[in-house]
């Protein structure tokens, strides 16, 4: 007997009705240290089924008085099938016995006479099965509950980097709004693009989330340099040339913390050209990772001060210096299909607001209560709303429509 068996205290339920044999097997089931339950008939058997939850043994004869142990046996597969059950026959030959085995019914038949060695050992193998199933049942139990909290443990990473993405994102926006609801629609573009490469879920996932993040290292860049970057290149300091070149990189760091793969690379190679006369690195075709290519498209269209249908004339006249060729050539059949992502913002003053314009901003007074939400078409009321506040507490916010 193994140690693990002789620390567990088995339950062999002993079915016979004579009387004799059903004192000796008592006796040897209690020589082996295990519990003994005793029964003459199948009522009995039923009774002490009914007081005993853990029976590991059912140890039984064929004839009962009050009917046939295999229908019993049978009857305890369906509502015991973990418990083991031992034929004890006087007709080892019979084709029931045969049947009952090969229906899986019974674990081992026991002919009589028996030996005490003989039911010892057959008792052994039965509670070493036994053994064996429960503590492949508990792994069993324990491996779903470990995924299970795996499962839940993901989830929460998930949310965390989601909820640390947002955080970042509304803080871009707070720094600019420009910028924020640029990067916003180059995600649309960017991931609308990505599809079309059957890119992997979680590709996709780390471009869209670059192309929200890709102008996060702004932030170091003074503000006057940024304005300046839109009136033109030429306009900057050598200085304030240095610290928009180093935006990539710093970009790249700041969205380590993101852990999400792909992403600080393809933030950092945001503004390298096919042709290597991008930045930080001059990397060229093969070696500009497929990701930095894609959303550098839509970057460029949305950010050169030009109508829509000259900025993508733009792109398709850099196609294969500037920008990656198959990557374009898909960026403008996504243009041709779908002209409602050309959507863009222009700042208006409040003065200038109209019933029909599309708020591309929330509207919120100087105490920060939200006035109107992003999204919403202004109608006459709604402006006459933001001129009465305006009034008693000055907007300082600027304002977006689309265009
Ligand atoms: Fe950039």
């Amino acid at each position: 007997m193994s140690a693990e068996i002789s620390s567990i205290k088995n339950t062999v339920l002993i079915v016979d009705d004579d009387e004799q044999l059903l004192e000796l097997l008592g006796e040897i089931v209690q020589d082996m240290g295990c519990i003994s339950l005793q029964a003459s008939t199948i009522a009995a058997a039923r009774k002490c089924l009914a007081e005993n939850k853990n029976i590991s043994v059912l140890l039984f004869d064929q004839a009962l008085p009050d009917g046939n142990g295999l229908d019993f046996c049978r009857e305890l597969k369906r509502s015991r099938p973990e418990t083991l059950r031992i034929l004890i026959t006087g007709f080892p030959e019979t084709q029931v016995a045969l049947t009952a085995i090969n229906d899986g019914e019974i674990f081992r038949f026991i002919t009589k006479p028996c030996t005490a060695e003989n039911v010892q050992l057959t008792l052994r193998e039965a509670m070493e099965r036994f053994r064996l199933v429960q503590e492949n049942q508990r792994l069993q139990a324990a491996l779903i509950a470990g995924n299970e909290e795996l499962q839940k443990t993901n989830m929460a990473l998930q949310q965390a980097l989601s909820n640390s993405v947002r955080l970042c994102f509304d803080l871009l926006d707070h720094f600019d709004h420009v910028l924020a609801s640029h990067s916003s629609r180059v995600a649309k573009w960017a991931t609308a693009i990505g599809k079309t490469f059957q890119l992997s879920p979680e590709e996709l996932n780390s471009l869209e989330m670059a192309a929200e993040m890709h102008d996060i290292g702004l932030i170091s860049v003074s503000r006057s340099a940024h304005s300046c970057q839109q009136l033109g290149w030429n306009d900057l300091s050598p200085s304030q040339q240095a610290a928009l070149h180093a935006h990539p990189k710093t970009g790249s760091e700041l969205v380590q913390f993101l852990q999400q793969k792909g992403v600080p690379e393809i933030i950092l190679a945001h503004h390298e050209w096919f042709n290597g006369n991008g930045y930080p690195n001059g990397l060229a075709g093969d070696r500009l990772p497929l990701l930095a290519a894609i959303l550098a498209i839509p970057d460029a269209y949305d950010e050169v001060p030009m109508e829509r249908t000259d900025a993508a004339r733009f792109i398709e006249d850099n196609l294969g210096t500037r920008f990656h060729p198959e990557v374009g050539r898909a960026f403008l059949r996504i243009l041709q299909d779908r002209p409602e992502m050309a959507e863009r913002e222009r700042e208006v003053l409040i003065s200038e607001l109209e019933a029909g314009m599309k708020l591309s901003c929330n509207v919120s007074s100087a105490s920060g209560v939200l006035l109107v939400p992003k999204g919403q078409i202004l109608t006459p009321k709604l402006i006459h709303y933001i001129l009465q506040h305006n009034v008693s507490d000055p907007l300082t916010q600027r304002l977006f429509i689309s265009v």
